[in-house]
């Protein structure tokens, strides 16, 4: 295998990696979250800026690799617990502006209960 080819799969596995076992929506886009028939939404963390490099949505916009908006927690536990689905929207116009200038995601984790 080509020695670039295997640092490019290599990058690819550690993202895929740090964000397993979160939901991920990159700036501007929006998404459900949803549980199974029967379950409700419990929100951990809700966190909405950039906190892992330019892993997740990449982007040449990354100046700001440690940013987040203090109450995107609470923000998104009140669009979602006790819910079986909510639809979430990651924007600035939600969530604040935590770092101008850099592309953002936010980066749900939940339970189902
Ligand atoms: C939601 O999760 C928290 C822990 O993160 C737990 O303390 C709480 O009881 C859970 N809520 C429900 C309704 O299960
Ligand atoms: C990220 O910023 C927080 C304060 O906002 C700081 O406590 C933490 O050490 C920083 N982490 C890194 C890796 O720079
Ligand atoms: C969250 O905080 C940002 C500033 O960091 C603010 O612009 C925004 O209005 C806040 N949102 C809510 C719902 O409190």
């Amino acid at each position: 295998m080509a020695p670039y080819l295997k640092c490019v799969l290599l990058v690819a596995a550690f993202c895929a990696y740090s964000a397993l076992g979160s939901f991920i929506i990159c700036e501007w886009q929006s998404a459900f979250l949803s549980c199974p028939a029967g379950k409700t939404l419990n929100v951990t963390s809700g966190v909405f800026g950039r906190t892992r490099g330019n892993c997740i949505c990449p982007s040449h916009n990354v100046e700001n690799k440690n940013c987040t908006s203090s109450n995107s927690t609470s923000i998104v536990q009140g669009l979602c617990n006790g819910k079986n689905t909510c639809s979430l929207y990651a924007s600035i116009y939600i969530y604040g502006d935590p770092c101008p200038g850099t592309f953002k995601y936010l980066e749900v984790v939940h339970t189902c209960v």
